[in-house]
């Protein structure tokens, strides 16, 4: 199995402001997030969720929604209480990609799991209080690929880059 985790940053690697995205890039969404997440499973924190529009979860993908509330059900989702319970699913399923796609609080618990980030980096600078893990500046974290510059009609340009874990420094699974 392997797990994958998809962001959007800006220049700061932040990745959101009062409980919303910073910006929302159409083709970043549709082009890169939604060709590459269908199909799989999704994994992403109940704050998260209530960014979606209308609380809808993303379709054509397997939902798990993580969350401390044991009471807390979803129709149509999965809704797990601890990184321990995701990984042990994830682990039922070998041949599958799973997505970690946020918040701040879920990429950051489940970064020592992943071994490929694909990031978006937007080339602007925005105000923010939640942050993705700068792997600039992690010496496991090596970039392989890198698509673009693309330009949105949101007037700023990101870049797609993947990150692959060095295989010096074996992830926690
Ligand atoms: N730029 C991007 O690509 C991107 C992507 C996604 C989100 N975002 C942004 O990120 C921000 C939200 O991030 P966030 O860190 O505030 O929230 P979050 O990670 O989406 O969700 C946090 C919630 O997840 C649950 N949780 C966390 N750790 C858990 C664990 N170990 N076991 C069980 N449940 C756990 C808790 O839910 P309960 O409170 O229900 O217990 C917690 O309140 C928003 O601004 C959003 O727009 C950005």
């Amino acid at each position: 199995m392997s797990i994958c985790a998809i962001v959007a940053v800006d220049r700061n690697w932040a990745i959101g402001y009062k409980g919303k995205l910073l910006v929302s890039l159409p083709e970043d969404q549709k082009q890169n997030f939604k060709v590459k997440t269908m199909g799989h499973p999704v994994i992403y924190g109940r704050k998260t969720l209530d960014t979606f529009p209308g609380g809808r979860l993303l379709p054509g993908r397997e939902n798990i929604i993580l969350s401390r509330n044991a009471e807390l059900s979803v129709e149509g989702a999965k809704v797990m209480h601890s990184v321990d319970e995701v990984l042990k699913y994830a682990a039922s399923e070998p041949d599958e990609i799973f997505f970690i796609i946020g918040g701040a609080q879920i990429y950051e618990q489940f970064l020592p799991f992943c071994d490929t980030c694909i990031v978006s980096r937007i080339d602007a600078e925005y105000e923010a209080d939640t942050y993705f893990p700068n792997l600039d500046n992690l010496k496991e974290w090596k970039p392989i690929r890198k698509e673009g510059p693309i330009d949105s009609v949101k007037g700023v340009s990101f870049e797609i880059w993947t990150f692959r874990r060095d295989r010096r420094y074996k992830n926690h699974r």
